[in-house]
């Protein structure tokens, strides 16, 4: 698969960290920035891995900052965007296999690298499992398209 990835300044080196494993997984993987560790604002970078994924540019964004919390935020405010914040491995899997997550969100000041790694490693390797999980995505696009 293709994977954008984006971050935050707070960031920048689980971001590396984490591109490199998603390439050890055998994946593609392209980096939207930021590449400072200068301040910067996150919904700037979640957009970014949003557009990638929308675009179909990327099969799966990843998108990382602080907490996971803003950027999460963000990227859900995205139509067509389904990110969920994780910092477990069994919500991150359950966020594929239920909820057809298309962005996975985590805190690189919150989770360590290498719990990152099996949280990223457990959110690729899931599929969404369809069937009534459907039937509950299809309710939160038609909120969605509400708005
Ligand atoms: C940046 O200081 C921090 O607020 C941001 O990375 C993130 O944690 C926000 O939710």
């Amino acid at each position: 698969m293709k994977i954008a990835i984006g971050n935050d300044h707070s960031a920048v080196h689980m971001r590396e960290v984490i591109s490199e494993y998603v390439r050890s997984l055998g994946h593609e993987v392209e980096e939207v920035g930021t590449f400072s560790t200068q301040s910067t604002n996150y919904p700037e970078w979640g957009v970014k891995v949003c557009k990638k994924v929308l675009g179909g540019e990327a099969d799966l964004g990843i998108a990382i900052c602080g907490t996971g919390v803003g950027i999460s935020i963000a990227c859900n405010k995205v139509k067509g965007i389904r990110a969920c914040c994780c910092s477990e491995p069994y919500s991150a899997r359950l966020s594929r296999e239920h909820n057809n997550s298309n962005v996975l969100c985590f805190g690189a000041r919150v989770v360590g690298e290498e719990l990152a790694k099996m949280i990223v490693s457990e959110w690729l390797d899931a599929e969404f499992k369809g069937g009534r999980h459907q039937t509950r995505i299809d309710m939160i696009s038609e909120i969605e398209a509400g708005q």
